[in-house]
């Protein structure tokens, strides 16, 4: 029996832009994924799955992919995550050569499901790392990555990039743009994430970016502009000390670009009523900048302020159902001792 856990993250800037290969910037988040993985001596699989939760949001369902449980969770982020499951399996048989092999996996994740914080992500990357393990044939981190990324691959059609994937494997602060994956050394940034107890779809959200983007040349402009905007963004956090706090300028001129990011992301189509509403809460209460992270539709945002007055007015805001403070995860995936 192996037990590994992956971080969530959110976006610091670029999503939907990194599916077509411009540059993005993810942040791993401490908020886990925990898989643990039993090898069976039949070739069945059995999932239960419980405490998809955050902060006191809990979702509990049991059951096995096969035989869909019955719970009290939206079905279609239900299928979705079972979908992941199924997937990461197919990638651990596949990477050790037993495609064939059984498993009792159990999961047990902090990320809300199909809010923007990379949940799916740190499934696959928790599940593939666990499963191979129980199985003798532990993988590399890079194998890892990839094996992760195609799994999303799969259950997303051919919508995803390497973004979330490779930023749940490695931990940290990372640069994604197409196939060239690195990790950035930044300084700490003071990340609030509001979120509103919804969740996006984020195959049709990525799927109806891709039409407007074949039908104006002004939507594919825009995510090129998004691309500058992560240009910009990295160049900065590449300019600055990453082992002293960051100066009051760092901060104004990240939030900008952040905000700058949001609203092109809005034009886009992808925010929503609650994601504006957090949006403009935060920056109200003295936030830096503030924007949706992830696929959006729902979710989640992630803010930049160093006082306590966002997060305070967010626990305030209608329609925002929680708000914590985000901690980098230096560490990726890892083992962990039951
Ligand atoms: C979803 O977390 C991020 C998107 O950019 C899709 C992807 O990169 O695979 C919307």
């Amino acid at each position: 029996m192996t037990t590994a856990s992956a971080p969530g993250k959110v976006y610091l800037f670029g999503e939907h832009a990194v599916v077509y290969g411009e540059p993005a910037v993810p942040c791993a988040i401490e908020k886990r994924a925990t898989v643990t993985a039993e090898k069976r001596d039949d070739d069945h699989i059995r999932v239960e799955a419980a405490d998809l939760s955050l902060n006191g949001f809990v979702v509990e369902y049991a059951g096995s992919t096969a035989n869909r449980p019955d719970v009290d969770v939206p079905q279609p982020l239900l299928e979705a995550a079972m979908g992941y499951i199924d997937a990461a399996v197919q990638q651990a048989r596949q990477a050790a050569g037993v495609p064939d092999a059984g498993f009792d996996i159990t999961v047990e994740s902090e990320i809300p499901l199909g809010a923007g914080l990379g949940s799916s992500a740190a499934v696959v990357v928790a599940g593939i790392d666990a499963a191979t393990r129980a199985l003798g044939e532990p993988l590399e981190r890079t194998e890892l990555a990839e094996r992760a990324y195609r799994a999303e691959y799969d259950v997303q059609d051919g919508q995803a990039s390497r973004a979330d994937t490779f930023c749940s494997t490695m931990g940290g602060a990372v640069r994604v743009a197409g196939e060239d994956c690195t990790r950035l050394s930044t300084p700490t940034l003071p990340l609030v994430v509001g979120f509103d107890g919804g969740a996006g779809d984020t195959g049709k959200l990525v799927a109806g970016v891709r039409k407007l983007r074949e039908q104006y040349s002004f939507a594919a402009d825009t995510l090129e502009a998004i691309g500058d905007i992560v240009s910009t963004g990295e160049q900065l956090l590449a300019d600055a000390d990453p082992n002293a706090p960051p100066s009051d300028e760092l901060i104004a001129e990240l939030g900008d670009l952040m905000n700058i990011n949001h609203g092109l992301l809005s034009a886009l189509g992808v925010s929503s009523r609650s994601l504006d509403t957090m949006v403009w809460a935060a920056r109200e209460a003295g936030a830096e900048g503030a924007k949706l992270t992830g696929a959006g539709g729902g979710g989640c945002i992630v803010a930049l302020d160093q006082s306590d007055e966002t997060e305070t007015s967010l626990q305030y805001t209608p329609g925002c159902e929680n708000t914590f403070r985000a901690a980098l995860a230096e560490e990726g995936v890892r083992v962990e001792d039951v």
